[in-house]
């Protein structure tokens, strides 16, 4: 943050936040279906260096762009308005004015660690790191929960990305040393303990470092067809369906909808499954849940792609308990969950794999269940 007062005046910051990117452990594309979502924040977070302006003008500068400062005035501000980077601070600022929140401008300084394109939640940092200092700064009072809805109605509305609220909620929700057990139908929430250093275990993220295009609009369609699954059945969501329903709803929906409603309704059971083991203090049992939950996104959901297929069959093969990709797909991260001492193993050798397929070397790194948004001066 030694970079704000060189971009802004030499003035000092009002304060300086930090909102995290994420893992998911288990629960994917299952939050806009009303669904059950694990998540984990990383060390790895956006910090933000603030002061409020009286002049209508938001000053965005980036210490990873290596650009200059982007400048906006706050009442031009309309969707699709702001291209690159500066779109998420500036989304923040449009929902709170939306939502009749009486905030204008500021001089905002963006650091982040959280690999962007990974699909490890890096432009939901940015979001709730902002909409966390505003609301501080403005003395606005929302509850964390409301914050992340707030970040999501930005990505939502301003960005245009129709995304669920899992990675806002685990932005601003999570705590040290657990996972986030989230139903995203009506946010009830349970802190989970994940001490994998205490059960000997570690949990290994490789972001692949590949983003395939597809990404953006095959969200949507997977979306669209997951809602129009759901009013077929005449269910409010297919959250509303039971596993043991599940095959006699499989034959009254088109072929085509049919993989899709058999991974949400089995990835939800999955969650459950991992909560129960995780109560029980058995981490390692997540191992086969991981793997599973992505089989069912690779064969019935298809939202993986060979480098993330590669990551996970390596990653067991070596000797994982467990892996799968994590976020939304088509390309971003893989996670595995080792033992300890074959952590080294591992990502050993699903660089050499990568190598090998004459893929670029991913990018590895252990993930440690960190604290979510806060104030850190
Ligand atoms: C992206 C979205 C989330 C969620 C995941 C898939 O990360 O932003 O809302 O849908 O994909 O689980």
């Amino acid at each position: 943050m030694t970079g704000f007062q060189s971009v802004h005046d030499g003035a000092a910051p009002a304060g300086v936040w930090a909102a995290p990117g994420r893992v998911n452990l288990i629960g994917e594309h299952t939050d806009y279906n009303d669904g059950f979502v694990l998540p984990v924040a990383l060390p790895q977070a956006a910090r933000a260096a603030v002061r409020l302006r009286t002049d209508g003008l938001l000053r965005l500068h980036s210490e990873q762009t290596g650009g200059g400062t982007v400048e906006l005035r706050v009442a031009d501000l309309v969707p699709g308005s702001v291209d690159g980077w500066a779109k998420y601070p500036a989304a923040v600022v449009w929902t709170l004015r939306a939502a009749g929140y009486r905030v204008g401008g500021a001089d905002i300084d963006i650091d982040s660690d959280v690999p962007t394109g990974a699909g490890l939640s890096s432009s939901a940092a940015i979001e709730c790191v902002v909409a966390a200092a505003y609301n501080d700064l403005h003395g606005i009072g929302l509850d964390r929960p409301a914050l992340a809805r707030l970040a999501q109605r930005a990505e939502n509305e301003f960005v245009g990305v129709p995304c669920g609220i899992m990675d806002q909620m685990a932005s601003v929700c999570c705590t040290e040393g657990n996972a986030l057990f989230l139903d995203t139908r009506d946010l009830a929430q349970r802190q989970v303990p994940l001490d994998l250093a205490g059960a000997g275990l570690r949990l290994l993220v490789v972001d692949t470092r590949v983003k395939h295009d597809l990404a953006d609009g095959a969200y949507a369609e997977l979306r669209a067809g997951c809602e129009r699954a759901a009013a077929l059945l005449g269910l409010p969501a297919l959250r509303d369906l039971a596993p043991a329903g599940l095959d006699a709803a499989l034959d009254r929906l088109p072929t085509e909808l049919r993989p899709l409603v058999r991974h949400v309704v089995t990835e939800n059971a999955r969650v459950q499954q991992a909560i129960a083991h995780l109560d029980l203090g058995d981490l390692a049992a997540l191992g086969p849940i991981l793997t599973a939950g992505h089989a069912s996104l690779r064969d019935d959901y298809r939202v993986s792609c060979p480098e993330t297929d590669l990551a996970v069959e390596t990653a067991v093969a070596a000797g994982a308990l467990g892996a799968r990709m994590t976020g939304g797909g088509f390309g971003g991260s893989v996670i595995a969950l080792t033992a300890a001492d074959t952590l080294d193993t591992v990502a050993a050798a699903v660089t050499t794999a990568f190598t090998d397929a004459g893929y670029a070397a991913p990018r590895t790194f252990t993930a440690i269940p960190a604290p979510g948004a806060h104030r850190i001066s």
